[in-house]
């Protein structure tokens, strides 16, 4: 009888250490602290000794690792890591294609070459090698740092650890993804959902001889910092790697032309399910680098470069409700509560509706039997109905003009520049009126891209605002940590883990900031902007003020939608009040403006007429990379007002009334020191 309670005891604690991995290894989750993890860990295997019966193949002095550590030093990225935008079908590869040579300003014949490589579905890890000896590795982390994982990513056989190649360059970041053989996840497929996770997980324990017992693998595929690296292009370069020790796919190909991308990408598709290693689409590089400069980067993801997803997974399900959602902008999303199914291994039970319009025209109603789709890490959605299906009672589904959460009415809103209603219906309350609308700008505010508070997720945001502990931004910052200790599943560490990464985030960029505030229709890329013109949180703050938004018109890529969102944020007292907390509680760093070259420092240009051989938006990198500005119209802020073939008149005309200097493309670029 004694000898079963022990073995029930047991158990229960071995179940929960499962639990605990589960939430770490697969969610990035803890539920419990440090401290108590341990404890629970010490716990079993001091059971263990003293009754030699108990035994579980899911001991933690059977299974390999402990939990991996989220204190790993952190370091940054000489040249940031970045992501990749996605292309789903052969329209978005066509446009793919045609926006880089509207960008490279090339007609439709230019033969423009990729290098296609298997998107193998891992962790990316970059490694910094010096004088041929390889010195540090760090996880991809934010893009701009990562973690310093380099103990761990020592014990992977795949990575060279002296180079002795003479042409191997005097310093180089070697990047690629980490990852296990499906064959060798077979094993581990206990403790984790997928290789990726298995993957992840391995790379972050403490201790580097566990993550040495998980055969990870590493494929090489493109570089960070470099210097002395002789390549001119991709293909060359991943021909080097091999040449000096590293893996490279073996299904990487030099191809030019879209018709020619699909074809590979289908014999690819063919052979996925066969391949050793999970692959979630092919990734297309313009393989000259010359070109890849030239084209640059946007917001977090370079302009050369796509990753081609593979089709979805397929399943049917039938509707057993449909709720309707509130996201931080206000906007109603319903979605379909679906007798939960697997497709390709994810179990699904919500899938996204879109928008008002998208039911109308589909006609979704709940009941109804219909067709899921889930690709990548896109939230699944609904493809069709069944209508054959639909039982004989059904009713067609009404969409609220009530806010669900604050009961508002619910709008469309009419858009200027296409004359249409919107798709989307919103909720018409402002800001921290409305619950729900409140709790997603809090999540939006301590997300990855804008105050990326670690330990701060979208679960605990949630907590702490139903607890009363955070209604408005400035609460996060003045958090009574004695009241979160009390809290079930919060330790001591946790708490001070906690309270040090809230801390470290008081000081801010004006760029993160002002994305932070989730202005509408202001994303990264636009705060951007509106920091480099605004400089100071005072400039900024000022706005509401002096009422002049229409000055904001004048920075280029920031046009009349973007302006009255701006000014609506301003119009609500509420809004101007979290500015002023947020000012009490935060350092909010001016922007520093670059003094690179400099060439075109305190001047702005605005281009009109067709260039020859660069494109509007390459002028535009160009000058700002040189220092200068650009802008809209002409006006008396104008320097120069750039000339091509047939340009608007109005604008040459102004600019010669306010003495403004006109040049052609050549004396632009002279100003550059470069001919076209
Ligand atoms: S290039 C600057 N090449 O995809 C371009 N990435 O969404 C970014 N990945 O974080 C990296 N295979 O983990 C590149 N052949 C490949 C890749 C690849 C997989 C992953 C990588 C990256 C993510 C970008």
């Amino acid at each position: 009888m004694q000898k079963d309670l022990i073995k029930e005891k047991y158990k229960k604690k071995i179940k929960l250490l499962n639990k605990l991995n589960k939430f770490y290894y697969d969610k990035s989750k803890s539920i419990v602290s440090d401290k108590e993890y341990d404890e629970l860990k010490a716990e079993i295997i001091s059971l263990e000794k003293k009754y030699n019966f108990l035994k579980s193949k899911n001991s933690p002095s059977e299974i390999v690792g402990h939990k991996p550590s989220k204190n790993f030093k952190k370091d940054l990225h000489r040249v940031p890591m970045l992501s990749l935008s996605n292309a789903f079908t052969e329209d978005d590869l066509i446009n793919f294609e045609k926006k880089i040579l509207n960008y490279l300003s090339k007609d439709s014949n230019f033969k423009l070459y990729y290098s296609t490589e298997p998107k193998i579905d891992g962790i990316s890890a970059s490694l910094t090698y010096k004088g041929g000896k390889f010195e540090k590795g760090l996880s991809r982390g934010d893009g701009k740092e990562g973690e310093d994982i380099t103990a761990n990513l020592a014990t992977i056989k795949d990575i060279p650890k002296v180079i002795q190649s003479e042409d191997f360059p005097e310093e180089i970041d070697i990047r690629g993804e980490v990852f296990i053989k499906n064959t060798d996840f077979d094993n581990l497929k206990e403790k984790f959902a997928n290789p990726r996770n298995a993957a992840s997980g391995s790379l972050r324990q403490k201790n580097p001889d566990d993550t040495k017992k998980i055969p990870l693998k590493f494929i090489a595929y493109t570089f960070g910092y470099e210097k002395g690296l002789l390549a001119n292009n991709q293909f060359d370069y991943l021909n080097k790697l091999k040449e000096w020790g590293f893996k490279t796919n073996p299904l990487n190909r030099l191809i030019s032309g879209t018709k020619n991308l699909i074809k590979n990408y289908i014999v690819v598709e063919k052979q996925r399910s066969s391949l050793e290693f999970d692959i979630d689409g092919i990734v297309y590089k313009i393989n000259d680098f010359a070109l890849q400069k030239r084209l640059g980067n946007v917001a977090n993801a370079p302009r050369w470069a796509i990753a081609h997803k593979f089709s979805s997974n397929k399943g049917t399900s039938i509707i057993l409700d449909i709720e309707i959602q509130v996201g931080r902008t206000g906007a109603l999303t319903p979605v379909a509560k679906i007798k939960p199914i697997n497709i390709g291994g994810v179990v699904v039970s919500n899938a996204t509706l879109h928008n008002e319009d998208e039911i109308n025209r589909k006609d979704i109603r709940v009941g109804d039997t219909v067709t899921v789709e889930r690709a990548g890490d896109v939230i699944p959605h609904i493809l069709s109905v069944d209508i054959n299906k639909r039982p004989k009672k059904s009713i067609k589904f009404i969409f609220p003009d009530k806010c669900p959460s604050c009961n508002s009415k619910t709008i469309k809103e009419f858009n200027k520049v296409t004359k249409k209603f919107d798709a989307v219906r919103r909720c018409s309350s402002e800001g921290y009126f409305c619950d729900k609308i409140s709790i997603e700008k809090l999540k939006h505010f301590v997300s990855k891209e804008a105050f990326n508070i670690d330990g701060l997720g979208k679960k605990i945001v949630e907590e702490f605002w139903k607890l009363k502990i955070i209604k408005f931004p400035q609460d996060i910052f003045k958090i009574d940590y004695k009241k979160i200790e009390k809290l079930e599943g919060w330790g001591k560490l946790s708490v001070e883990n906690l309270k040090y990464s809230i801390n470290q985030k008081k000081n801010i960029p004006l760029e993160k900031f002002i994305f932070a505030l989730g202005i509408r229709h202001i994303g990264l890329e636009n705060a951007k902007l509106l920091s480099k013109y605004f400089v100071t949180f005072r400039n900024f703050q000022k706005l509401s003020k002096k009422n002049n938004y229409k000055d904001l018109l004048n920075i280029d890529g920031i046009g009349e939608t973007q302006v009255s969102s701006v000014k609506n944020f301003f119009a609500n007292e509420i809004n101007v009040q979290v500015l002023k907390e947020l000012e009490k509680v935060l350092v909010i760093n001016n922007v520093i403006v670059k003094k690179n070259n400099g060439q075109l420092k305190d001047k702005s240009f605005l281009v009109t007429g067709k260039l020859n051989g660069i494109s509007r938006a390459e002028v535009k990198s160009l000058i700002e990379e040189n220092s200068g500005t650009t802008v809209s119209s002409v006006s008396n802020k104008l320097n120069y007002l750039i000339i091509g073939e047939k340009p608007t008149k109005r604008k040459v005309e102004s600019a010669r009334e306010l003495k403004i200097k006109i040049i052609n493309q050549e004396e632009f670029l002279k100003m550059l020191n470069k001919t076209s």
